[in-house]
C-alpha cells in the first residue's frame, strides 16, 4: 500500500470493528531484526502495519540518503511472513511546502544528535506524521537505537500521542554486530571488521563505566578502515558510533558494574 488516505481508511476500518493496531514503523530493507519487531507486534495488537520509508530528513549527507539500501519487493515478502497485515510503503510524506516540525531538545542532544544535526528532529517528525496516518495503539522499536526510543517516548509524553511505546532488545549477527540496513552495504572486509567492532564494544562495556570509554579507544587502534566517531557512558551504557569506509555503525552496552 502506498496511498496515505488508503492507509488512514484501512486503520479507521479496523478500528471501528473493535480492532487494535500495531505499528512498525522502518525505512525497509527488511532483516530478522525487524522481523522480531513484526512478531512482536503481531503478539500485541489484532493489525499489524509495518511502515517502509527512507525519510529524507534525517539524513544528514545526500549521498547516504541516495544509496540507503532499497529491497521493494522482497520487503513484501518478508512483512507479510512475519505476519504484517500491511506494509505501507508511501512515496513522500513531505509536502513540497511542508513547514511543520517535531523537535525534541534535551534527549537528542548528545551522543548521535551531537554528530548528526537535525537527524532526531527528522525522525520525530516523520514518526508523528505516521501516528497519525496509522493510528495505533502501539508502535514498535529497537533498542539498537536507543537514542530515538528515547526521543520518541519524551515525544510521545510531551505531545500526548495516545501510543504506547514497546521497545525490544537489539537482535545480533552470529559474531555480535547489530543487524541493521546498513550493513549490506559493507564490502565482505569491512564486514569482518564491524565483527571486531561489535566484539570490542562488549569487550569495553566489561571494563566498567570509569574504564569502557578508554578501553574502547584501545581496542579498536589499528581496525583498518575503521573511524571512530564518538564514544560515551550515559546512565550506565557505552555508546558508540564508528565509520566503517562510508557506513556508519552505532551500537550500545551496558556497562559491567563493579561488585
Ligand atoms: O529506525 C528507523 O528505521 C527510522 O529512524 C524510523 C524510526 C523508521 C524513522 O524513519
Amino acid at each position: 500500500m502506498t496511498k496515505t488516505a488508503e492507509m488512514q481508511k484501512a486503520s479507521r476500518a479496523w478500528r471501528r470493528r473493535g480492532q487494535t493496531v500495531a505499528l512498525v514503523p522502518t525505512m525497509g530493507a527488511l532483516h530478522d531484526g525487524h522481523v522480531a519487531l513484526i512478531r512482536r507486534a503481531g503478539k500485541l495488537a489484532d493489525r499489524v502495519v509495518v511502515s517502509a520509508y527512507v525519510n529524507p530528513t534525517q539524513f544528514t549527507s545526500r549521498a547516504d540518503y541516495r544509496q540507503y539500501p532499497k529491497r521493494g519487493a522482497a520487503d513484501v515478502q518478508r512483512a507479510r511472513e512475519a505476519g504484517a497485515d500491511v506494509l505501507f510503503r508511501p512515496k513522500s510524506l513531505y509536502a513540497k511546502d511542508a513547514s511543520t516540525w517535531v523537535e525534541e531538545v534535551d534527549l537528542s542532544r548528545g551522543r548521535c544528535g551531537a554528530k548528526r544535526a537535525g537527524h532526531f528532529r527528522g525522525v520525530a517528525t516523520v514518526v508523528m506524521k505516521l501516528f497519525g496516518i496509522v493510528q495505533p495503539q502501539v508502535a514498535v522499536f529497537g533498542e539498537k537505537d536507543k537514542q530515538q526510543c528515547e526521543v520518541i517516548e519524551r515525544m510521545v509524553r510531551d505531545l500526548f500521542c495516545a501510543v504506547r511505546i514497546v521497545q525490544l532488545p537489539t537482535i545480533r549477527e552470529k559474531d555480535g554486530l547489530p543487524m541493521s540496513s546498513r550493513n549490506l552495504r559493507l564490502s565482505p572486509l569491512e564486514r569482518r571488521v564491524a565483527g571486531r567492532w561489535a566484539k570490542a564494544v562488549r569487550e569495553a562495556s566489561q571494563a566498567g563505566a570509569g574504564r569502557s570509554v578508554a578501553k574502547l579507544k584501545f581496542l579498536l587502534r589499528g581496525l583498518p578502515g575503521l573511524r571512530l566517531e564518538y564514544v560515551e557512558v550515559v546512565e550506565g551504557q557505552l555508546y558508540a558510533a564508528v565509520y566503517l569506509g562510508k557506513i556508519r555503525l552505532i551500537d550500545h552496552r551496558p556497562c559491567r558494574r563493579k561488585s
